[in-house]
């Protein structure tokens, strides 16, 4: 079977029964929430030959994920099928388009959380295989455990029939041209000149939050390397009673800062708006350990936060039938999309 779509029949509802749905999972809002689904494609540089490609893409990842919310009533569905299309896409970081290690190998990190039961799933090493993002669902649904990394995340991966790729399949010329200047720039990292990690957050009409984020991590990492992807509460986090956060940028700063957590730490007892809170802890972590990123959040009212300290940050969201996109600060592309798209 191929990863996509899996769902549990307690999800088939549709989203206007949510009050009726038990367990923790919110009843509708006196205030209206607007089902969203918000994406990122990475912090960093984008060639400016690239910027449409990128921007197509983000658009096309918050459609799909959208349009898999509205099918489902699902937004862990509709973050992961989000994730999915940005991981098949090369201009992206994550699955096909993933970074290369030192050794020249494609090693990811993934991980995917549903804010109304706090329920989470991660992976970190995965190979050969396009969505790590759908294996981190995987982990969560299909074991007792939380992390699989390496060689035990790829058993769970061929056992729950993950199509496992060779080994050749998921490394690109852009990936090996990077990996070469990498080797002769001297530098420690090349994060910030090429679109980076993808991830999506996800709110329904009653409240239910997801996030996910995939990534391949640092062009020339040492092989074994984790960013901050993985971790919940630095690269991804998902709570009702506060929000949903996916994280983009130095991964090593990232998870010594818990950069999501705190975000939403701030929301829930601070009352922070959601979008004072991503600039405010993101210019602290910038300022603190001089390294840079990207955050896109949705609150638990629905209000949307993206900012970051890069040159550039690839977004989209569809919220109804507007689809905003951007990628320099201050930029947002609205176009009008059919129900039906
Ligand atoms: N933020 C992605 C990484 O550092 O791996």
């Amino acid at each position: 079977m191929l990863h996509g779509l899996r769902l549990p029949q307690r999800l088939l509802l549709p989203i206007v029964k949510c009050q009726t749905i038990t367990w923790g999972r919110r009843s509708l809002a006196k205030d209206a929430i607007l089902p969203t689904v918000l994406v990122h494609g990475g912090a960093g540089h984008i060639d400016a030959d690239k910027v449409e490609c990128v921007k197509f893409g983000v658009k096309q990842a918050a459609q799909r994920g959208y349009k898999a919310m509205l099918e489902t009533g699902s937004t862990l569905d509709a973050v992961e099928q989000a994730v999915m299309v940005l991981e098949a896409d090369i201009h992206f970081n994550a699955g096909f388009g993933s970074v290369l290690t030192q050794d020249g190998n494609v090693e990811m990190d993934a991980s995917i959380m549903d804010g109304s039961r706090l329920e989470g799933g991660c992976v970190t090493m995965a190979r050969n295989i396009m969505h790590p993002i759908s294996l981190a669902r995987c982990v969560m649904e299909k074991t007792n455990y939380r992390f699989l990394a390496g060689d035990g995340a790829m058993r769970l991966a061929k056992e729950e029939g993950f199509e496992i790729l060779p080994k050749s399949a998921l490394i690109t010329e852009a990936s090996q041209k990077l990996l070469k200047v990498f080797k002769i720039s001297n530098t420690d990292t090349l994060y910030n000149v090429v679109p980076g990690t993808v991830g999506a957050v996800a709110i329904d009409a009653c409240g239910n939050v997801a996030a996910a984020t995939s990534t391949g991590g640092l062009t020339g990492k040492l092989s074994g390397r984790v960013g901050d992807s993985p971790i919940l509460g630095a690269g991804t986090y998902a709570d009702n009673e506060a929000g949903a956060v996916s994280a983009t940028g130095h991964g090593e700063s990232i998870m010594r800062y818990n950069l999501s957590s705190r975000v939403l730490a701030l929301v829930r007892h601070k009352d922070y708006s959601i979008q004072e809170a991503v600039e405010e802890m993101l210019q602290n972590m910038t300022a603190h350990f001089k390294q840079t990123g990207g955050l896109i959040a949705i609150d638990h009212r629905g209000q949307l936060g993206i900012y970051f300290t890069t040159e550039l940050m690839s977004w989209a969201y569809q919220q109804g039938n507007e689809l905003h996109c951007g990628v320099e600060v201050g930029e947002d592309e609205v176009v009008i999309v059919d129900d039906d798209t």
